[in-house]
């Protein structure tokens, strides 16, 4: 069941739904939004579970996460729309186009990968489920520092995540566990897509980036030196350079 997203909505354009990452809100797009208002319509949902939207019972997955955005298109008289989604973001704007493909016009790829966690990784989140349900978020306080690879802007991610509700954060982390490889689907893609990732990033590799862009090559790459896992909130003038070209040649 899907569940109404609390959302912001600034700009003139084509329609461009930003979708954060873990374990954030909308807030996050703040830094970018001045670059793409003037060439979208930019919807800006807190995700499931984030910000000021609905907390459901962990179990869901990024495929409901997805019917949200779906419902929240419908709400709002859309067709279909651009989406770009950081790193959790971009892995339910790849389950979106899996599961909505007839809502969509483009996707940018930010900070993200289409493959699935590696065992090892799907076992931490399963820990870190359990730190959260005993500690409250604490456990996830941390990220902050490997959000960024300039420290500079740590203090602000960490304002984020602290106002995340425990129930949220735990839904996210087994939703991530549990998500299926999303490069099948991505290689059928005929919509344009664009794919922005720090070279510094030291929590999804520059190599998964490499990974989408070899099963799409059609695809628009720009990999930022001395930029590390948040493109949209490091670099965001040339990371919008980049979502621009969905709507405008190169
Ligand atoms: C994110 O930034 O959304 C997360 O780091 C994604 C992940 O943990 O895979």
């Amino acid at each position: 069941m899907s569940v109404s997203l609390s959302y912001h909505r600034i700009g003139q354009g084509a329609p461009l739904v930003l979708l954060h990452g873990f374990p954030l809100d909308g807030a996050f797009w703040n830094p970018i939004l001045p670059y793409l208002r003037e060439h979208f319509d930019c919807i800006v949902p807190d995700l499931r579970g984030f910000g000021a939207s609905p907390l459901t019972e962990p179990g869901y997955t990024l495929e409901e996460m997805a019917a949200d955005l779906s419902a929240l298109l419908v709400e709002l008289d859309i067709s279909a729309a651009f989406l770009a989604g950081h790193s959790m973001g971009g892995y339910i704007a790849l389950a979106f186009a899996r599961c909505f493909n007839d809502q969509l016009l483009g996707l940018a790829l930010l900070g993200t990968q289409a493959a699935p966690d590696a065992p090892e990784r799907r076992q931490l989140r399963y820990e870190t489920i359990e730190q959260v349900r005993r500690d409250g978020i604490a456990p996830v306080l941390g990220m902050a520092e490997k959000l960024t690879f300039d420290l500079r802007h740590t203090p602000s991610l960490r304002q984020i995540i602290q106002r995340q509700h425990p129930v949220g954060v735990m839904g996210a982390l087994q939703a991530m566990a549990e998500r299926p490889d999303a490069l099948p689907g991505l290689a059928t893609l005929t919509v344009p897509v664009v794919i922005v990732h720090g070279l510094q990033d030291g929590l999804v590799p520059v190599e998964r980036a490499r990974q989408m862009h070899a099963v799409l090559p059609q695809a628009y790459l720009l990999e930022l030196p001395g930029v590390g896992h948040s493109p949209p909130y490091e670099a965001p003038e040339q990371t919008a350079q980049a979502v621009i070209r969905l709507v405008k040649d190169g």
